[in-house]
């Protein structure tokens, strides 16, 4: 018999029929959706829909109603506090904002989840500090209190900290909102490079350029469920189907 060399469908997360409501309001009726081992899988879908929820879920800070969610297999639904935080090291969330703490420089923001979460010595921080840094274009600014950068400069050293663990998975939250084009296509770079490492990403956004320079396939959060999931391709082959009519603009 033989075996394939490599498993290109090899699902690293899965939503399975995710309900979830917040008082009276029915957000998610059934999401249901598979990540597959380092594709960039765009999450589209018009404010309040429900795509946020869906990333905080993929961490454990929000919990469904009914239904399952999957990193590598387990459902993460049942587990606790503690087990949630093996959980977070493998899966990173990219706060819209940076999340970086002001009191700190650039430096310690970075050295803070590797002295928290690691055995890791001083020295393999500071290597693997300069390295990212290196390697995203942000060298020199270690020194500096987010504070003092501009916005473009906070969302990409946040994007940098979110990634410092070495996660299998990445969820951004909009990462290029707001951003100017320099910055946007920075960004762009920072999530191809990572994909080219093989992690895996959730991709919310609003700026449909930046979702078809990164994303192998788009998905559509509609009325409480996935709608439809595609390449571009077969979005541009389906020119009437919801995806297609609300990445253009039209009424879905
Ligand atoms: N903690 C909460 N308490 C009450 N309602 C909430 C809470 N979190 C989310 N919701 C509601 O759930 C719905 C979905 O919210 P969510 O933030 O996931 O939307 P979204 O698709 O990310 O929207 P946007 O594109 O504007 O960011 C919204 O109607 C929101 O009001
Ligand atoms: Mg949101």
């Amino acid at each position: 018999m033989t075996a394939p060399m490599t498993n290109n469908s090899e699902i690293v997360a899965e939503f399975k029929d995710f309900r979830k409501s917040f008082g009276s309001k029915e957000v998610h009726k059934g999401v249901s959706f598979q990540l597959k081992k380092g594709e960039c899988l765009g999450l589209l879908g018009g404010s309040g829909q429900g795509k946020s929820v869906i990333l905080r879920s993929l961490i454990g800070l929000e919990k469904p109603d009914s239904g399952q969610v999957l990193i590598e297999g387990q459902d993460i639904v049942p587990m606790n506090e503690e087990q949630l935080i093996e959980i977070r090291k493998k899966v990173a969330y990219v706060f819209q904002n940076g999340a970086l703490f002001d009191s700190m420089s650039v430096y310690e923001n970075l050295a803070y989840p590797l002295r928290a979460h690691t055995n890791m010595q001083e020295d393999e921080i500071r290597q693997r500090i300069r390295e990212l840094l290196a390697e995203f274009g942000l060298s020199g600014n270690e020194q500096v209190s987010p504070a003092a950068l501009s916005g473009g400069m906070q969302k990409r050293v946040g994007l940098a900290r979110s990634i410092i663990m070495q996660p299998k998975i990445v969820l951004y939250d909009e990462p290029t909102a707001g951003l100017d084009p320099y910055n946007t296509i920075r960004i762009q770079e920072m999530i191809l490079r990572l994909k080219a490492k093989g992690v895996s990403a959730i991709f919310v956004t609003h700026d449909m350029p930046s979702a078809f320079a990164v994303c192998d396939r788009i998905a559509l959060l509609f009325e409480g469920r996935i709608q439809a999931v595609g390449t571009r391709e077969q979005l541009e082959q389906q020119p009437d189907s919801k995806l297609t009519r609300f990445v253009r603009g039209l009424e879905v």
